[in-house]
């Protein structure tokens, strides 16, 4: 007797397709900034960060190199520098080569084999150092190597990727940072300062369009990943300045009246209509140390640049739980 294949769907929930399905049924259509950054998309950023209207990766590396002596004064020999996010650029360098015989470096990444790349060259440069990746969202609950317990322990969040979360997402993260890094810990942090729109319109829509390019990525990772049929034509990116939130908004937006297909779900677009992609926050320095006490961090020191447009602070584990 033969026995008919049996047909096994193929997996149709996903947290990208909850995330994309979700999102895009809302009145008002929006989509997580993290899935901006599949393989093409990190590529995309990563020329982000070389643009001429992009200042804020080279303002925040100057800061750091201008003050690394200062940076490594304040952290005791032999430490664990952890850094949440991807790491190993320029950045990673500058602390590590500004720490005193810093014994451990532990980055924190989702995208493993980007982390593991990065840690590797790491590795090749530091030979003394000790290299323990981890893949993990570093929203989520980070438990860090038990070898790096005795050691003095930095953290290091460079990038001003604090100003693509929410309050809450701050909050925890902070909170949730300061238990595992311990009592005694410090952690440095880059963020981005309030400015004209002037400069900031520009940073989030270039000349040459490749923020264009990295925002409406997502459309054509939705085509690839979930079969969806977004004409990529139909929509442009749109950076604007949210004055009330504090925050320039990333959107994609609908040139026509259109209806996209996802599966079994129909989308329908007015012309005009936008799906929110990210925020990228600007912050008073007020309002960010509000913020670090609120977690359990008190500010140790402020580095700034001479035109105020970008901060780096060293924060210090308070002793109370927060
Ligand atoms: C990753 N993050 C800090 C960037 C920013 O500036 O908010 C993402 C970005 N989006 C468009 N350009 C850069």
């Amino acid at each position: 007797m033969m026995i008919a294949n049996r047909f096994i769907p193929p997996a149709t929930t996903s947290p990208f397709r909850d995330d994309v399905l979700d999102g895009l049924t809302r009145k008002s259509k929006t989509l997580p900034s993290r899935w901006l950054y599949d393989e093409r998309g990190s590529e995309l950023f990563e020329a982000i960060t070389r643009l001429p209207e992009y200042y804020p990766t080279r303002i925040e590396t100057d800061i750091l190199r201008d003050s690394a002596a200062d940076i490594g004064g304040l952290i005791e020999r032999g430490a664990a520098l952890v850094e949440y996010g991807a790491g190993a650029s320029n950045k990673t360098r500058i602390i590590l080569d500004a720490l005193k015989s810093p014994r451990y470096y532990v980055p924190i990444d989702i995208s493993g084999e980007f982390l593991l790349t990065a840690a590797r060259r790491i590795e090749a440069a530091y030979p003394a150092l000790h290299v323990a990746p981890r893949v993990a969202d570093f929203l989520g609950t980070l438990a860090l190597p038990q070898l790096i317990q005795g050691a003095p322990r930095l953290g290091f969040f460079p990038g001003s990727t604090i100003g693509n979360l929410t309050d809450l997402e701050i909050h925890s993260f902070l909170a949730r940072c300061k238990a595992s890094l311990g009592t005694g810990a410090r952690f440095l942090l880059g963020y981005d300062l309030r400015k004209s729109p002037d400069i900031l319109i520009p940073a989030y829509d270039d000349a040459q369009g490749v923020t264009a390019a990295f925002n409406l990525n997502i459309l054509a990772r939705i085509n690839r990943e979930l079969g969806a049929d977004f004409d990529l034509s139909q929509f442009k990116h749109v950076a604007v300045w949210n004055e009330a939130q504090s925050r320039v908004e990333m959107h994609l937006e609908s040139l026509t009246q259109q209806i996209v297909t996802l599966g079994a779900v129909q989308i329908r677009f007015v012309p005009g209509e936008t799906i929110h992609t990210e925020n990228s926050r600007k912050f008073c320095q007020d309002t960010m140390r509000r913020m670090c006490s609120a977690a359990g961090w008190s500010t140790l020191r402020e580095y700034k640049d001479a035109d105020n447009q970008f901060a780096v602070v060293m924060l210090k584990s308070d002793n109370l739980p927060s």
